[in-house]
């Protein structure tokens, strides 16, 4: 998922994507309602960051993908680099968060932490539900 604060560089995240030989199975762009952020990111419920996550997220459009490739969930999380974009930047300075990201919160994207978690995810936003159809603005 590419988030608000990077959705002016999707061109070149999608870019970044095929490169590093992934497919897009899926792809909308939609701005999460609160009730849809907490939803989605639920297993952070209660931590000392959760308002500052749900306020940033609903802060404008997101573009969730479904992408496909051999160990996708690990390539993924590569390509992204560490949670916190300021620790990106000396870690892993070619990762996404690195060159798109700000810091902990302003982090450019998102990846899925396990298969599981994948399923659910993609699922959230690509299940049919009239509440998430496209609103793109960008
Ligand atoms: P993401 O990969 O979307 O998964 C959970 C998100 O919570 C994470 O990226 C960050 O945006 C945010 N997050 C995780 N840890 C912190 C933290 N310590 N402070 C602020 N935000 C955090």
């Amino acid at each position: 998922m590419v988030k608000p604060d990077a959705i002016q560089e999707v061109g070149t995240i999608i870019d970044t994507v095929y490169q590093n030989g992934f497919a897009i199975c899926n792809m909308k762009s939609v701005i999460l309602s609160r009730n849809e952020a907490e939803e989605f990111y639920r297993e952070h419920f209660g931590k000392p960051f959760f308002n500052t996550l749900m306020s940033f997220i609903t802060s404008g459009p997101v573009l969730a993908m479904e992408l496909k490739a051999e160990s996708a969930v690990t390539r993924w999380r590569s390509l992204l680099g560490p949670t916190d974009s300021r620790a990106a930047r000396t870690e892993a300075p070619s990762s996404l968060r690195a060159r798109f990201g700000f810091d902990n919160t302003k982090n450019a994207c998102h990846g899925s932490d396990s298969d599981q978690s994948a399923n659910r995810e993609t699922d959230f936003f690509f299940k049919s539900n009239a509440k998430r159809q496209s609103t793109a603005r960008f």
